[in-house]
């Protein structure tokens, strides 16, 4: 297969381990808003700013793409409540800018979050109605919608809770958790928040699956296990022998969030998993796998 695939937001979490991973089997055009980095065999990332239609039109001619992997996004939910316009420039209007600028044919896999549910009731599947309850989940949600109102052959991947190196320079939850109790530091984690997160390197791999098996439409990925971020936290202690009593457990209610967050979210991965044969795993074994990673390094 010789597709060519073009990734927005490439130095981003997600961005990143994805490069790598199809990296071995696709031809990769990794993009940034503004590139820092030498992506794979040392060429450039190019600059693709998602939210400028020009900057857009002129990477997708330039480089004539088979699929695109919108990675690119507004991702602090905090940041969004505080700047709609901001948060629909980037999760919305960029998907629109995407699809305004690639030919029919062009397939486009959209990361999407649980975020889009009320998060009262979960885990949910793909077919339950969404009911964002936050800024960022509703812009996501219009970029999903406006995805699929296209002519595009689309997919939209939804994650929630996206986790990988305890060595970010962009911390997510795990990395923090990590970083802190590594430094004997206290944390406050809240017990009311339950979703089942994804382990980068197991998303890339279904997103792999997504292309080889040229899967359209909306699938969930996640751990095949649901926990509190208090119960995560207290779960990266324990594989990595780090000290869970610093771990103090809160309710959101006592958290200076800014946005709603789901409290009861989570997405069902029974589709991903009976159609297109995605393995899930357990988050003891990913948390695991990035330890023997981390020993063998
Ligand atoms: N993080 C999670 O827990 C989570 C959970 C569920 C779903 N998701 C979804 O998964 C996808 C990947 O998330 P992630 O965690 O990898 O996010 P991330 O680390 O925040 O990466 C997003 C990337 O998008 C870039 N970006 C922002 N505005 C852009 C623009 N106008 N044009 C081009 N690039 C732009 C960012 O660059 P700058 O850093 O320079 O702004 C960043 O590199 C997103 O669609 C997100 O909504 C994430």
């Amino acid at each position: 297969m010789s597709s060519k695939i073009l990734i927005t937001g490439a130095e981003g979490q997600l961005g990143r381990v994805l490069q790598l991973r199809l990296g071995e089997c696709f031809e990769i055009i990794p993009t940034a808003k503004s590139p820092t980095r030498m992506a794979l065999k040392n060429r450039n990332v190019r600059q693709m700013d998602i939210i400028d239609f020009n900057s857009v039109a002129d990477c997708i001619s330039a480089e004539a793409p088979d699929i695109i992997i919108n990675c690119a996004a507004m991702t602090n939910v905090d940041a969004c409540e505080k700047d709609h316009t901001s948060a629909r420039k980037v999760n919305a209007e960029g998907v629109e800018n995407i699809i305004k600028a690639v030919d029919k044919k062009t397939k486009i896999i959209q990361l999407s979050t649980d975020y889009v549910f009320e998060g009262k009731d979960g885990p949910y599947i793909e077919s339950n109605p969404t009911h964002p309850i936050s800024y960022y989940g509703r812009s996501k949600l219009e970029g999903e919608n406006v995805l699929r109102g296209s002519l595009n052959p689309y997919c939209i991947l939804r994650a929630s809770v996206l986790y990988g190196d305890p060595v970010n320079d962009k911390p997510n939850f795990f990395a923090w958790v990590y970083d802190s109790l590594s430094k004997q530091k206290l944390i406050h984690v809240v017990t009311d928040q339950i979703s089942n997160p994804a382990w980068l390197p197991a998303l890339s791999d279904a997103i792999m699956k997504v292309i080889l098996l040229n899967a359209e439409g909306i699938y969930h990925f996640g751990s095949d296990d649901h926990l509190s971020r208090y119960d995560f936290a207290v779960l990266i202690a324990k594989v990595f022998g780090l000290d869970s009593t610093l771990i103090n457990p809160v309710t959101s209610d006592s958290m200076s969030f800014i946005a709603p967050r789901p409290v009861h979210s989570g997405l069902a991965t029974k589709k991903i998993t009976n159609e297109l044969d995605v393995l899930t795993l357990s988050t003891n074994d990913c948390l695991k796998m990035i330890k023997k990673q981390i020993l063998v390094v």
